[in-house]
């Protein structure tokens, strides 16, 4: 069987590097910011999730890392430095789209999956074609050596009878088995970084958990980052190392895992972790929602964008400067309840 090389990455160095980073959408009716100075590193074999309400904006920014925004957005502002593991750095941000450069980055150091596999799996291919050719066009492999390892990478996906699977379409797949099929495409290039935007949320709670399970071994197996966007805590809590908490376009918080959970401090964090079902409640407790509706994105708040369905807001303060990531114990948080905390970093 093919063996797949173990990558080894400097961990103490990010891979990518995002700085005040912009994605903008030029509508009729307006400028929606989608991403509005996001500053996030990514780093080598750790599992970052990206966790915010609909429309914060986790989507536009994994697209922004590949270059995939369609119009009318496009990148305003800021870089993504990716780190490539030859020493080379490019600034995503700035790269031409369609560039050579960002066609080898996309797909085969950086790979993407999303929540509907029929993305990125084309409909009228048979599975294993497609990954054959996705492996072909990043190496230099010939078809019997590239079709032996589309059929190890449909089996260690847990895609059972691989040889027979690899000649079927899409559509003769159960949804979790497309999902699957999706992963090893993804996979075939060993990435060093695999975005996964929602990998299962229209799946089964069962199939959801197999392929949760799946994308944190290969991320053993393959030594590859992972950044997992959810609204899901209860995915974050399995396999996060590290989180962002996203708010229309903005990261108000990252921390470790453990520290979000044992001491989320973002008025924003705290609110999400509260709405959320806790063992031992009954139906007469009611769940406290986070207060308001998330605003209009054409009509964004001045000061901090979380001061309208704040409990600690105060006048005078949140509406009317932006806070800013600062450094707190175990993360970052952009509040100015925290501005004065000590930190250790
Ligand atoms: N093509 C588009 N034209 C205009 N605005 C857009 C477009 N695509 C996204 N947006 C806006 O960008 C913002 C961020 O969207 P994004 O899809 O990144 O949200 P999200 O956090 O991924 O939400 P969800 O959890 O629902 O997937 C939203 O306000 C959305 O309306
Ligand atoms: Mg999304």
């Amino acid at each position: 069987m093919p063996q797949i090389p173990m990558q080894t990455d400097n961990t103490d160095q990010p891979m990518i590097e995002i700085r005040g980073l912009k994605t903008h959408f030029f509508t009729d009716d307006g400028l929606v910011k989608a991403v509005e100075g996001v500053d996030l590193d990514i780093m080598p074999n750790r599992t970052l999730c990206l966790l915010g309400e609909s429309g914060c904006g986790k989507s536009i920014l994994a697209r922004s890392i590949l270059r995939i925004v369609d119009a009318p957005g496009r990148i305003t502002g800021g870089s993504i430095l990716y780190h490539a593991a030859d020493g080379r750095t490019v600034d995503l941000a700035r790269a031409r789209p369609g560039s050579r450069e960002l066609r080898s980055i996309r797909g085969s150091d950086i790979s993407m999956i999303f929540q509907e596999p029929m993305s990125s799996l084309g409909p009228i291919q048979k599975i294993g074609k497609q990954i054959t050719e996705t492996i072909r066009l990043h190496r230099d492999v010939t078809r019997a050596e590239a079709k032996a390892e589309a059929i190890d990478m449909l089996a260690r996906v847990g895609i059972p009878r691989p040889a027979e699977r690899f000649e079927s379409y899409p559509f003769e797949l159960s949804g979790g088995m497309r999902q699957r099929a999706m992963i090893a495409m993804a996979l075939s290039c060993q990435p060093r970084l695999l975005i996964a935007d929602e990998p299962t949320t229209a799946l089964d709670v069962t199939t959801q958990a197999q392929i949760l399970d799946l994308i944190a071994e290969l991320k053993e197996e393959f030594q590859m980052a992972v950044m997992l966007i959810t609204h899901d805590l209860g995915v974050v809590a399995e396999v996060a190392d590290d989180v962002a908490v996203m708010y229309m376009g903005k990261i108000v918080e990252k921390s470790d895992v453990y520290g979000l959970f044992e001491n989320p401090r973002h008025p924003y964090t705290r609110a999400l972790l509260n709405s959320v079902p806790r063992i031992g409640m009954t139906s007469k407790d009611r769940l406290p929602a986070i207060r308001g509706m998330v605003p209009h994105p054409l009509a964004r708040p001045s000061g901090c964008t979380f001061r309208t369905r704040c409990d600690q807001f105060m006048q005078g303060t949140c509406d009317l400067r932006e806070p800013r990531l600062k450094p707190v114990e175990g993360g970052e948080v952009a509040c100015f309840l925290h501005e004065g905390e000590t930190t250790n970093v």
